[in-house]
């Protein structure tokens, strides 16, 4: 039997999942996300295009790919309906490709409004969500509340949408002074959840242990970071969701003894979007030249990412969370310029020095660096590992002996063909 191999981001998120997956997809039959929802922002280049996904899995643009919704995400059916019109008007049939949970969540306007009151109520301490309605969603579910995609079946769908809806705007009503209206979202949410009804409505955790019983190979497709998990990330500023490896379990309904390969994907440097520690975080010109040259502004949001070095101690910590078996390492390219590079190998804390992600990593936090000397010369152009100058490959094989884990694909630019495979 097959097991289900899985990729997910080590940092704070948009480490280049998108691209990666859509690497990977000729690989595997089926691509799965298990949690998340439009909060994700996937970008995938190939063939002069761009394409940023937000719910549907990367690995819809390669034939014969089966892309499935996962138990484990939160739906707005107006972001996913628009999604699928834009792929669709690239000319790819989605009705044969995209499957979608029907236990899968579904996100109301009314979350999407809790999410807004609840961060304008926060003020200075708001998470910085992406306020797509991700954290109430969850909240629902959890509470037992929610609604299904496979509700939408239900002859008293529209009652328990009513019945919800009244719930939330009791609760909207105790944020004074916050105003708001949903009528023009709802009509679309309404149009979104009628265009959902063409696509397979799946139980996904018996699709998928059958495609694993045929000895079909499935890649899972990580959203956010493991920093942001709700468990083990920077609590209170993280998702909703478990975005470690164990969320494919849970996410997707795969037995843990059922999981291959992990690969963990990181940025040689960092960012993180949102508020939140960030030990590393540079306010610097660095941090500016790494923000300019890695075009880091968000792709569901377009906020600036605060950027910063490599923060080892973090990695690790979602190493060993994630059970990583091959690393990915992105966006290297965007260090071409730099005469030296740092590496954070632990923290100073009270005058000790640490070497765990500390429960209240807050600015007291001083990352210990090691340097590194810059290549200092541009490696877009390199596609073997041989090729690489001898100060890069130094910096790979340090991260590789500190997370014991061997650096198995490098990226050197967005596109497809900008990938070395080890
Ligand atoms: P995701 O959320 O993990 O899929 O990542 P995002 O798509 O949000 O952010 C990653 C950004 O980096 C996207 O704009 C990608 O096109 C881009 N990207 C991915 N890999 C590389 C790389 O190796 N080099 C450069 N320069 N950009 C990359
Ligand atoms: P991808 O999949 C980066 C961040 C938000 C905020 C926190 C909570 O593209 O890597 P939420 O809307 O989930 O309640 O926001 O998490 N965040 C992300 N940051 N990449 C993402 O997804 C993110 N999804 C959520 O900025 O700090
Ligand atoms: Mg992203």
């Amino acid at each position: 039997m097959k097991k289900v191999d899985v990729v997910l981001g080590l940092q704070w998120g948009d480490e280049g999942k998108g691209k990666v997956v859509d690497v990977l997809t000729p690989n595997y039959k089926v691509i799965a996300r298990f949690q998340g929802g439009p909060n994700a922002g996937h970008s995938i280049h190939f063939a002069g295009k761009s394409f940023v996904l937000h719910t549907v899995p990367s690995g819809i643009f390669r034939d014969g790919s089966v892309n499935i919704i996962g138990n484990g995400v939160v739906v707005d059916p107006v972001i996913l309906a628009d999604e699928i019109a834009q792929i669709e008007a690239m000319g790819i049939d989605l009705t044969s490709k995209l499957f979608l949970s029907k236990k899968a969540h579904l996100i109301l306007p009314t979350h999407r409004m809790l999410d807004a009151a609840s961060e304008a109520a926060k003020g200075k301490t708001k998470i910085g969500s992406t306020l797509k309605g991700i954290g109430p969603t969850y909240m629902d579910k959890t509470g037992r509340n929610g609604l299904r995609i496979g509700d939408i079946l239900s002859p008293e769908f529209k009652e328990r949408y009513e019945r919800l809806k009244s719930k939330h705007a009791e609760m909207l009503a105790q944020y004074e002074g916050f105003e708001y209206d949903v009528t023009e979202y709802e009509q679309k949410w309404f149009e979104g959840i009628e265009s959902l009804r063409r696509f397979p409505l799946i139980e996904s955790e018996y699709e998928v242990n059958k495609f694993i019983a045929a000895d079909e190979a499935i890649l899972a497709e990580g959203a956010q970071g493991s920093m942001l998990d709700i468990d083990f990330g920077t609590y209170p500023y993280v998702t909703s969701s478990n975005t470690l490896c164990a969320g494919v379990c849970t996410g997707l309904g795969v037995a843990p003894t059922r999981i291959g390969e992990v690969y963990g994907i990181f940025k040689a440097y960092c960012t993180r979007v949102g508020s939140g520690p960030f030990p590393t975080e540079l306010f610097d010109e660095v941090g500016e030249k790494l923000r300019a040259v890695g075009h880091e502004f968000g792709a569901t949001t377009g906020r600036p990412r605060r950027c910063g070095w490599l923060d080892l101690v973090a990695l690790k910590y979602a190493v060993m969370m994630n059970g990583v078996t091959g690393l990915i390492m992105m966006k290297a390219d965007v260090m071409n310029d730099f005469e030296t590079i740092k590496i954070a190998t632990a923290y100073e804390l009270n005058g000790e020095q640490l070497d765990y992600f500390p429960f209240e990593a807050a600015d007291d936090v001083k990352p210990v660096y090691r340097e590194f000397k810059g290549w200092n010369c541009d490696i877009c152009k390199v596609r073997t590992w041989e090729d690489f100058p001898v100060e890069f490959r130094e910096y790979v094989e340090f991260i590789e002996q500190e997370t014991g884990v061997p650096v198995k694909i490098i990226s050197v630019g967005p596109d497809r063909e900008e990938t070395i495979v080890r």
